[in-house]
């Protein structure tokens, strides 16, 4: 007779044999795709355009007025928004796509704008909120995430993905005027309160159906490129340069935010979607920069490379992670309680690294005496699939037990073509940093479809599906890389034959 423990043994020996084999992601793990509202919403077929086209967002006024696109600082390409690939029509059939290829999950944010074209400023109770809500708005967001449920598909919901309305943010005039423009957005004493308090609406709205909420995408993306040194690489609105004070208010305004929005969230999400005992968890996507001193050997830069690193992650990171605010940005911060356990996961945005040389001095000592970098020596762009093991590395080291998803990861394909070879290279050090202990749990590529760029509109196209965005029906063709993550998919790893392919060890 067969001794019951053998049995238990022999029952389990399967699944220890796969734990064992090279398969590098568990059937936990989010393999997944990532877009934006503003970047793919528009372009549609057939809608008629002012039902398709979220004209009230601020980025929507920013790229198709002709203030802005007359000012070359903005270094706007000026494409119509026409020529966005037209998710807000064809997102079946890109979920289609999803499914074909074995993903289960999807990135995708809520615009603001969507949900209240006009001002919530006053009102706080729900029912008033759902009065003057978008009704267009919620049944679109209700559908997709009814067409992703059909298909397995789980979301990953961005509330701030850079836009937000213009009864919030007049973009263009504060472009012209910062100090005359009105309303400022992040500079607004009321902004914390407003984008909370749309957070919670949504939670409450759309929390039956999604338990992964991300209160804010990249910060630094908004308080650079929009307050300190718009550039060819990205401009945000409002696209001002070295204003430095508003640049700090605008810092703070961003943490504030995310407890406050993180604890509307908790507050209104109770509905566990996938029945995993959780309604709601809240994170931050944050795009982890390895920073590099240009000369190794050089003291100056060595310390540029630390002061930049603490300035550009550490900071933003100490506060929304430990709840530490440095409120003079010296790299001494203080404990606030307030700010503390409003993070359950943070999500990893890995493109490229920057590498830097050193100054004595700080060169912006109003705003930070931490500033001791030439900014004309940032380099920055190369694909480097090391970066993408250092930055998980570094958030597992600096923030022990902070769950990961990687959140955004791709390449233009005017930069670099292999995509599939991009893939690949960064999922393998993605892996190597989960062999090493860090806590990651998902992947998104970036980006699903070829879409609207922000300031570049169509002249970069990281889609895994490349968009003829000159036909109107804008059709889609699978670029390599599809049938490349198809392949990673199946097998739950990257194959022998795979690094066979690329030459990779
Ligand atoms: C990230 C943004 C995303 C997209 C990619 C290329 O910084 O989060 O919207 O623009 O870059």
């Amino acid at each position: 007779m067969t001794h019951p423990n053998t049995l238990l043994t022999l029952s389990l020996a399967p699944l220890a044999a796969l734990a064992c084999t090279s398969s590098d992601f568990d059937e936990d793990f989010a393999l997944g795709a990532a877009v934006a509202g503003f970047q793919v919403d528009m372009g549609c077929p057939t809608l008629a355009p002012e039902v398709c086209e979220d004209r009230n967002s601020d980025w929507y006024a920013f790229v198709t007025s002709t203030v802005t696109q007359g000012r070359s600082s903005n270094f706007l390409s000026e494409d119509p928004v026409s020529l966005s690939p037209g998710f807000y029509e064809l997102y079946e059939a890109d979920l289609e796509r999803m499914q074909a290829m074995g993903l289960t999950h999807f990135r995708f944010s809520v615009e603001w704008s969507r949900i209240f074209p006009s001002s919530t400023v006053g009102i706080t109770e729900h029912a008033a909120l759902k009065a003057i809500a978008s009704q267009q708005g919620l049944d679109y967001y209700r559908a997709l995430l009814g067409a992703m449920k059909a298909r397995n598909i789980k979301p990953l919901v961005t509330l701030h993905h850079y836009t937000m309305p213009q009864w919030m943010h007049d973009a263009v005039g504060c472009n012209v005027d910062l100090n005359g423009c009105s309303p400022r957005g992040w500079l607004e004493p009321h902004m914390v309160d407003e984008i909370a308090k749309y957070a919670g609406f949504v939670a409450r709205e759309l929390g039956p159906e999604v338990d992964s909420w991300v209160t804010q995408n990249e910060p630094f993306a908004v308080l650079l490129p929009g307050y300190l040194q718009p550039s060819e690489t990205r401009t945000n609105p409002p696209s001002t340069s070295l204003r430095f004070e508003e640049a700090r208010t605008v810092l703070f305004a961003m943490i504030e935010a995310h407890a406050a929005m993180s604890d509307a969230i908790k507050a209104n999400d109770s509905a566990d979607a996938d029945g995993d005992g959780q309604a709601a968890e809240v994170g931050l996507v944050y795009n982890v920069t390895p920073i590099h001193p240009q000369d190794p050997e050089r003291a100056l830069d060595q310390r540029a490379a630390r002061n930049i690193d603490y300035l550009f992650n550490g900071l933003f990171l100490d506060a929304i992670l430990l709840g530490v605010l440095d409120d003079d940005l010296d790299g001494e911060g203080q404990t606030q309680a307030r700010l503390q356990n409003k993070t359950d996961f943070l999500g990893v945005n890995y493109y490229t690294r920057a590498v830097l040389s050193g100054e004595n001095d700080s060169l912006f000592p109003d705003f930070s005496p931490l500033a001791t970098f030439d900014p004309l020596s940032l380099q920055q762009g190369a694909v480097y699939p090391q970066g993408m093991y250092e930055v998980l590395m570094k958030v597992h080291e600096e923030y022990p037990g902070v769950p990961m998803v990687v959140s955004e990861n791709g390449v233009d394909v005017g930069l670099y073509p292999q995509t599939d070879r991009f893939l690949v290279e960064h999922m393998q050090q993605m892996a190597r940093a989960m062999k090493d202990g860090a806590d990651v749990r998902g992947y998104y590529y970036w980006s699903l479809i070829d879409n609207y760029e922000w300031n570049h509109g169509l002249n970069m196209r990281f889609g895994m599906f490349e968009v003829d965005v000159q036909d109107p029906m804008k059709p889609r063709t699978a670029r390599p890389i599809v049938d490349v993550y198809q392949q990673i998919i199946e097998a739950r790893g990257i194959t022998s034959s795979l690094k066979a392919q690329f030459d990779l060890p």
